[in-house]
């Protein structure tokens, strides 16, 4: 974990929320490495449950919602963390997460439980008396929920179908996080799959719990540092019948890496009956009702963080992130052999720029050939092509493969069909 987090932060994945500023808990910003896998991670969700389904509808809600919202979901009943401090180092746990009776950093005795809101407030208005408070969404979902009605009428489609959206969801997260794990603000990619009610609910449900493992394994995880785990009911979300966790061996212990919901009709009731607004849907033959719903949850710092740990291997000489090349922030990395030749460069500059127009490519020129490999390697370029003085006489590159290092000679005007390839 320490290894994954410091190359974070050496070779710009993640660095500290406001770091100049001493940091602020539980924030993190992503540099240009991290903001390209966390786009690359993104664009793969969406083309695996939205592009490549007819049944699912993209949505892109607010993050500003009606505070009735909240108030019909139970958010802002139910949205809360029971927590106690320690007398002694007035370190903070969550009592759900607590596993002893004593501060684990200096054995203090706790205070008695409190309850803490983990919704962030905000307010609309020109001044907090004046105006009303509003929440920061604390899960995408509800954006869902509240435009069901306008997505039937604009597509009218027939159930089950579902309604995907990826955006950012904040909670006043008190405990500490481990790195990315649990932060303030953070993203989702969330689904809510709308089923008729009375349909074998647990059918969807399993093949919802099979379509998120598949596509854990997709991204690199190994299908044995995954479990499935059932909530049992004091840990169950006030709108949940059926919860499971797809759990991922995090070092830091097992841990919830997404979530999967059966909410039956529960939301889509209650705002019929806050809003006053019919969501019923109605069949061609003119059957009316709720539907129910299932939701699988991912939330993507805790899937950029399990890439990561997969993909990080080490040998004597060097240091490789062995991501999948579909989801590497940058595709290749493009040298002439030295700088100091003209012609070189000039090839490797029509080389790159020819590549760049397709994907993600680097130029480096510093240092030795070897030296440029393995700082690809480390922040997982699959490909490096380097132009040499062969290149000059015949027109062929050095394509060098990341995880194999094998080094192979190809004519430069084959390379972008072969990363096309490569890529698919
Ligand atoms: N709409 C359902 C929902 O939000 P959840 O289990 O509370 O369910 C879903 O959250 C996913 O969001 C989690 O599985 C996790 O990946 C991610 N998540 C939740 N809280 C988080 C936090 N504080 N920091 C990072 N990710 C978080």
């Amino acid at each position: 974990m320490e290894k994954v987090t410091s190359l974070c932060k050496r070779r710009g994945f993640v660095y500290p929320g406001s770091e100049i500023y001493g940091g602020l808990a539980n924030t993190w910003d992503y540099g240009p490495l991290g903001v390209e896998l966390k786009n690359n991670l993104r664009d793969y969700w969406w083309k695996t449950f939205v592009h490549d389904r007819d049944d699912i509808y993209g949505i892109d809600g607010g993050i500003l919602l009606h505070p009735k919202v909240w108030e019909a979901s139970g958010h802002v009943a139910n949205f809360s963390d029971n927590l106690v401090e320690c007398k002694k180092c007035h370190k903070r746990y969550s009592t759900d997460r607590l596993e002893t009776k004593k501060c684990s950093e200096c054995g203090g005795e706790f205070t008695p439980e409190k309850k803490f809101s983990g919704l962030f407030k905000t307010f609309i208005g020109p001044t907090e008396d004046t105006a009303s408070v509003a929440y920061l969404r604390p899960e995408t979902a509800q954006a869902i929920f509240i435009n069901f009605k306008n997505v039937v009428d604009s597509f009218h489609p027939k159930l089950p179908f579902g309604i995907a959206q990826v955006g950012k969801a904040f909670r006043n997260e008190v405990t500490a996080g481990n790195f990315i794990f649990r932060d303030l603000e953070f993203e989702q990619m969330e689904i809510e799959y709308f089923i008729a009610p009375g349909t074998d609910w647990q059918k969807a449900f399993s093949s919802w719990q099979e379509a998120m493992c598949q596509w854990a394994v997709s991204l690199g995880v190994r299908e044995k540092a995954l479990t499935v785990r059932e909530h049992n009911e004091k840990e169950r979300s006030h709108y949940s019948k059926k919860t499971v966790d797809l759990e991922y061996e995090f070092p830091f212990g097992i841990k919830e890496l997404w979530g999967l919901a059966y909410r039956t009709d529960y939301d889509l009731k209650q705002h019929q009956n806050a809003s006053g607004v019919n969501l019923e849907y109605q069949t061609e033959d003119g059957q009316k009702f709720i539907p129910h719903v299932i939701e699988p949850s991912f939330g993507m710092p805790r899937t950029l963080l399990a890439v990561l740990l997969e993909s990080y291997f080490e040998d004597k000489k060097r240091i490789i992130l062995k991501i999948k090349p579909k989801l590497a922030p940058i595709k290749v990395a493009v040298f002439p052999l030295v700088a100091n030749k003209p012609e070189l460069v000039k090839k490797a500059r029509e080389t790159y720029k020819m590549l760049r127009k397709e994907f993600l490519v680097v130029w480096d020129e510093r240092g030795n050939i070897g030296k440029r490999y393995f700082s690809q390697d480390e922040i997982g370029t699959p490909w490096c092509v380097t132009i040499d003085y062969q290149t000059l006489e015949d027109e062929t590159v050095t394509v060098r493969d990341r995880d194999t290092m094998k080094q192979e000679r190809l004519p430069v005007d084959k390379i972008l069909p072969y990363f096309q390839n490569m890529l698919k």
